[in-house]
């Protein structure tokens, strides 16, 4: 005879059916939770990227019937990202800024093709800088490399005015330059692009994980990293610093990234600041769950599920994910 516990509380009596569990539920994903980022090149085919299997490099045509996909399963909202040809690439980076380049040319398009999309663009030099950095970049006599912020600054500012006069709806500084977010703002603004919105990736960590990502547009550091400008991965408070001053300086969404490791960031930011979070699930966390699937070692759909909730859950509002088509399909 098995012996019955004195136990009036019972846990399991609210995991009991499929329905008691969704009344229960604390965290709900939905597609329209989910950005889109999707590289693009000037190249009239659309490339699979050997680095991240499963995305692709597309032309602005494939771009367009991609981001038509996306709509048709509740994703709304995009970033691009451009792989620049080598030719193009210069120590200013100007084709950052040029109106006829190839992202303007797609935000067009897309906003033409699907005007109430949402498109964001990443501000940030390393497509376009010879030097495959987010800045630019100065040797010194000793042949050392430094990172200019304020001259950066500039550049990036001339760089959102192109994407906001192509119709971009929100620019999304990427670089970790200091001040930029206030120089952005009143750039737009003085332009009159007061509607053009800044999401500011506040917390970039010096990532392993943006591997995979560097291969997709070549644009890896031609030399040194990025440990001068993106944040060391062993702390939280300066990103709550970070995130502080993002929002004295006008950014109206803060940006978490990676995601996954950095769920407590995430968390910190979300319990301390009222603006609404986004976290990064980058290429090298996809490819982490691409590759151990292509393997048979874990169920794909599952844990990419799964790991787009855990970051949900830690507090993130939206999500950026190379998963956000495949997601939405199985949220639908
Ligand atoms: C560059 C940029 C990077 C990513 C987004 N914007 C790479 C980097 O900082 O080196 C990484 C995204 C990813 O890994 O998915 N400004």
């Amino acid at each position: 005879m098995s012996q019955r516990l004195n136990l009036p509380v019972r846990l399991r009596r609210n995991r009991k059916n499929h329905a008691i569990r969704e009344l229960v539920r604390e965290t709900r994903l939905a597609p329209g939770d989910l950005i889109y980022p999707l590289f693009l090149h000037e190249k009239e085919v659309d490339e699979d990227i050997a680095s991240m299997p499963g995305c692709k490099r597309w032309s602005v045509e494939g771009l367009l019937a991609e981001v038509g996909e996306a709509i048709k399963v509740g994703v709304s909202s995009f970033v691009l990202f451009p792989a620049i040809e080598e030719g193009l690439k210069t120590p200013g980076g100007e084709e950052c800024h040029n109106p006829e380049g190839l992202v303007p040319r797609a935000i067009r398009a897309i906003k033409a093709a699907y005007p109430t999309s949402v498109v964001i663009t990443d501000v940030a030099l390393d497509p376009y800088n010879s030097d495959g950095h987010d800045g630019l970049v100065r040797k010194d006599e000793r042949g050392e490399i430094h990172i200019l912020n304020d001259e950066t600054v500039e550049v990036l500012c001339r760089q959102a005015l192109c994407h906001a006069a192509a119709g971009a709806d929100i620019v999304a500084p990427s670089d970790m330059m200091d001040g930029r977010v206030a120089a952005i703002r009143d750039a737009l603004d003085a332009e009159e692009f007061e509607r053009v919105s800044i999401l500011s990736y506040a917390a970039k960590y010096a990532s392993a994980y943006y591997g995979p990502f560097r291969g997709a547009l070549e644009s890896a550091p031609k030399s040194g990293d990025k440990k001068s400008y993106q944040m060391d991965p062993a702390n939280s408070r300066e990103a709550l610093r970070e995130a502080e001053l993002d929002i004295e300086e006008g950014a109206d969404i803060l940006m978490v990234k990676p995601a996954g490791p950095y769920q407590d960031v995430i968390r910190l930011l979300r319990d301390a600041v009222t603006l609404p979070i986004a976290a990064y699930q980058v290429s090298g966390e996809y490819l982490m769950i691409k590759a151990a699937a292509a393997d048979g070692w874990v169920n794909e759909e599952a844990v990419m599920l799964e790991s787009l909730l855990g970051i949900k859950r830690a507090g993130a509002d939206m999500i950026l994910t190379y998963f956000a088509k495949d997601a939405a399909k199985r949220l639908a």
